[in-house]
């Protein structure tokens, strides 16, 4: 094991330990290590990254091009530095350049339970979330969007609102906009098993059975049929894949914002939320406010920006490294 791999770790975990993200960790989850933002592309750890979840830590290797730390120098070096810390095991998924990861492994320790739960805090509030980190190849919550769920929960503007969160996957925006106030929740994603998730994680947190609508079905028909039933929403959350393949088209972040949000603005109050977040590094902040602007001036809307979404402290970006930067996104009053 290179003691340089070690002491990466270790200045990872110290960082965070100082800035005061690590509180209630083992209750909670938090990216100990984000490889492509913290260390030089040359790096053997930059195609890693760790996740705590709980006292588990989830493993993530993307295959590039540098030559990679292997798989068992990862396991001695987390093993080292995270066992101490209170960690009891480790899950690893590796993600090949093309196609669908295998299934995770356990890596090193205990395994974690089928589903257990984490909580995450966000000023006052407490939102608890389901994971799962041998069942599937995503352990169930995005963790660079906790400052939109903080947003969502603590801006005060989604009190008595009805919402409609789109590609929703296991519903953790909806939980933060119930906990924010919402009067209800539309949650829509093409999966039946995540909107199940999801459905399981309203429950969780508290959203009655008559204030949320469970939605399974594709954006491109969903959307258009709210839309005809003239269903309208306060505020709408948008978070689609870089690429998906629906039932009647794909979509690309590259080539389709513009269609994306027309659709999004047609169920948008007058005076609503939009609020898109795109998981893009190749499309420019600048060529994404064009698109939207360019829906909204196709439907005769105004837009106000209310604020951006970025990444967390725990995802730094790294600044020889632009793919460190992906996730985008903005609030916009129209
Ligand atoms: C990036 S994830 C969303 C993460 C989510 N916003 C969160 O914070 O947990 C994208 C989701 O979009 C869903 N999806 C992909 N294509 C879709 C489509 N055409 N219609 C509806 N949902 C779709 C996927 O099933 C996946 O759950």
């Amino acid at each position: 094991m290179s003691i340089e791999m070690t002491r990466t770790l270790e200045q990872a975990w110290n960082a965070r330990l100082h800035s005061g993200q690590l509180e209630r960790i083992h209750e909670s989850a938090l990216r100990l290590f984000y490889g492509p933002g913290e260390v030089h592309p040359r790096d053997p750890l930059a195609s890693w990254a760790i996740d705590g979840y709980g006292s588990s830590l989830w493993i993530t290797e993307w295959e590039g091009e540098s030559a990679p730390a292997s798989v068992e120098e990862i396991r001695k070096a987390s093993e080292q530095v995270y066992s101490r810390e209170g960690y009891r095991g480790a899950v690893v998924l590796r993600r090949p350049r093309q196609g669908i990861p295998e299934m995770p492994q356990l890596l090193w320790g205990e395994a974690p339970p089928p589903s257990f739960r984490v909580v995450e805090h966000a000023d006052g509030h407490v939102m608890s979330f389901e994971i799962q980190l041998l069942e599937g190849r995503h352990p169930g919550l995005f963790l660079d969007h906790a400052p939109l769920r903080r947003w969502l929960c603590c801006s005060g503007k989604l009190a008595g609102r009805r919402v409609l969160n789109t590609f929703a996957y296991t519903g953790s925006l909806s939980v933060a906009s119930w906990l924010g106030g919402a009067s209800e929740v539309v949650t829509l994603d093409l999966s039946r098993p995540t909107t199940q998730w999801a459905e399981r994680n309203g429950r969780m947190n508290g959203i009655p059975v008559e204030r949320s609508r469970y939605l399974f079905g594709d954006f491109f028909e969903e959307v258009p049929r709210l839309a005809r039933r003239g269903d309208t929403f306060d505020v709408v959350i948008s978070d689609p894949p870089s690429f998906s393949r629906g039932k009647k088209r794909t979509f690309s972040t590259q080539k389709d914002l513009v269609d994306l949000h027309e659709l999004l603005f047609s169920v948008l109050s007058p005076g609503g939320v939009l609020v898109t977040s795109i998981n893009s590094a190749n499309v420019p902040w600048e060529k994404y406010e064009r698109d939207v602007q360019q829906a909204a001036r196709k439907l005769g809307r105004k837009l106000k920006l209310l604020g951006r979404i970025e990444q967390p402290e725990s995802f730094p970006s790294h600044p020889v490294n632009p793919k460190s930067r992906y996730l985008k996104g903005f609030i916009f009053q129209s």
